[in-house]
């Protein structure tokens, strides 16, 4: 038997029960967890340190991971289990063994866990916006097609997912509604109606609106617009994610920071949902000093073999800087989760360039611990 499973069938047993060979980590609760080596512990009296886990990892549970994960995080997320696009491939029929064993895993370690995301743009079957025949749904029709599919995962994980990204970047930098699907066919509303639904399932689940570029000057106020007014009208909206997809110069900390401010001092909880620090050139943001004589290619992959010391120490001061941030809003932070376990897996090994080797996380491709995470360990040592 595997381990994740092992867990599974521990946490059906309940905390007292024995079974042969489980590993003395993997029986540990949060309470000693939280005692032990890890960011999690040392970072436990200002808010919850969290990791994407791949479908690599719930597939294969992989024993080195899964350890990194009990000895480092103590919340959750599925990268990628719990979208519709992953769940119901066909857009219909569940696939539930990879979330059921992300969220048995996190029962058997008292971890925090997401859902991530019940109503998305991206990585959703077409065929969620049409008829058996291939006509497109009225508005009617599809609001039924998301209060069911909301309904049965919110339902089916009732107070063992303890928050859920409800709906994923709906607005545009430059013009309010991003104009996907859900918003031409349903208006408007179709985000609170969203809500609406989870918290008809779930009363107790903390529901949060995530979106990336949260620094962005546009996107808050459009969003703090939205924000008042829902709970002016008591929808119920408890926070905001802020994915935090970020880089060594960008965003500038100032916006961001005025964003996090703005959302605490609106009363809401802020989760950081999917923090990584890009350390590679972006083809986006030319830089002004490129030299026309460097090999573009080279240029934009420059450090296929090992990231060089002085590099690590520029992540390892991003770091300090962006959780030094994070410290004056702790009050309102409720976590902090990393999106990928260690630099081999991260996305942005593909994005926005395919195939570089990129640096953005604490761990790297060994698993090992890297300059950042020990200034993360010195800084919770000294700050928290
Ligand atoms: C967005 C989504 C995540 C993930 C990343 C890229 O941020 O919210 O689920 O897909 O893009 O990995």
């Amino acid at each position: 038997m595997n381990d994740l499973s092992r867990l599974s069938r521990r946490s059906l047993l309940g905390q007292g029960a024995a079974i042969a060979g489980l590993s003395l980590a993997a029986g540990r609760g949060f309470s000693q967890a939280a005692g032990g080596p890890g960011l999690a512990a040392a970072w436990r009296d200002a808010f919850r340190i969290g990791i994407a886990v791949s479908n690599q990892t719930l597939d294969r549970q992989i024993p080195g991971d899964l350890e990194l994960i009990r000895r480092e995080f103590n919340s959750v997320t599925a990268e990628n289990a719990m979208k519709w696009g992953v769940i119901r491939p066909d857009g219909v029929n569940w696939q539930w063994e990879r979330p059921d064993r992300l969220v048995d895993f996190a029962a058997a370690n008292d971890m925090y866990v997401l859902g991530h995301t019940l109503v998305w743009h991206s990585q959703v079957p077409q065929s969620v916006f049409t008829d058996a025949g291939g006509a497109p749904l009225r508005r009617d029709a599809l609001l039924g097609r998301m209060e069911e599919h909301i309904g049965t995962l919110v339902g089916r994980y009732r107070g063992r997912v303890h928050a859920w990204d409800v709906v994923n970047e709906a607005i545009d930098e430059g013009m309010g509604w991003r104009r996907s699907p859900w918003f031409n066919v349903i208006g408007d509303d179709y985000m609170e109606q969203a809500f609406r639904f989870a918290h008809a399932v779930d009363g107790d689940a903390r529901l949060l609106y995530n979106d990336y570029n949260m620094h962005n000057p546009g996107k808050r106020e459009f969003l703090v617009g939205v924000l008042r007014d829902y709970l002016e009208r008591d929808v119920p909206i408890h926070g905001i994610g802020d994915q935090a997809h970020v880089g060594l110069d960008y965003p500038d900390m100032e916006e961001w920071e005025r964003s996090i401010a703005t959302y605490a001092e609106m009363g809401l909880e802020v989760h950081i949902t999917e923090l990584d620090v890009d350390v590679l050139p972006n083809p986006n943001r030319p830089s002004a000093d490129v030299s026309t004589r460097v090999d573009p290619a080279a240029a934009a992959n420059p450090w296929p073999n090992g990231l060089p010391e002085e590099m690590q120490e520029q992540l390892a001061d991003r770091y300090e800087q962006i959780f030094r941030m994070f410290l004056r809003y702790r009050a309102s932070i409720e976590r902090v989760t990393f999106w990928g376990l260690h630099d081999g897996v991260s996305w942005k090994n593909n994005f926005p360039v395919r195939g570089r080797t990129n640096y953005p996380l604490l761990f790297d491709r060994n698993l090992e611990p890297k300059p950042a995470h020990d200034r993360l360990m010195e800084l919770a040592a000294a700050e928290v």
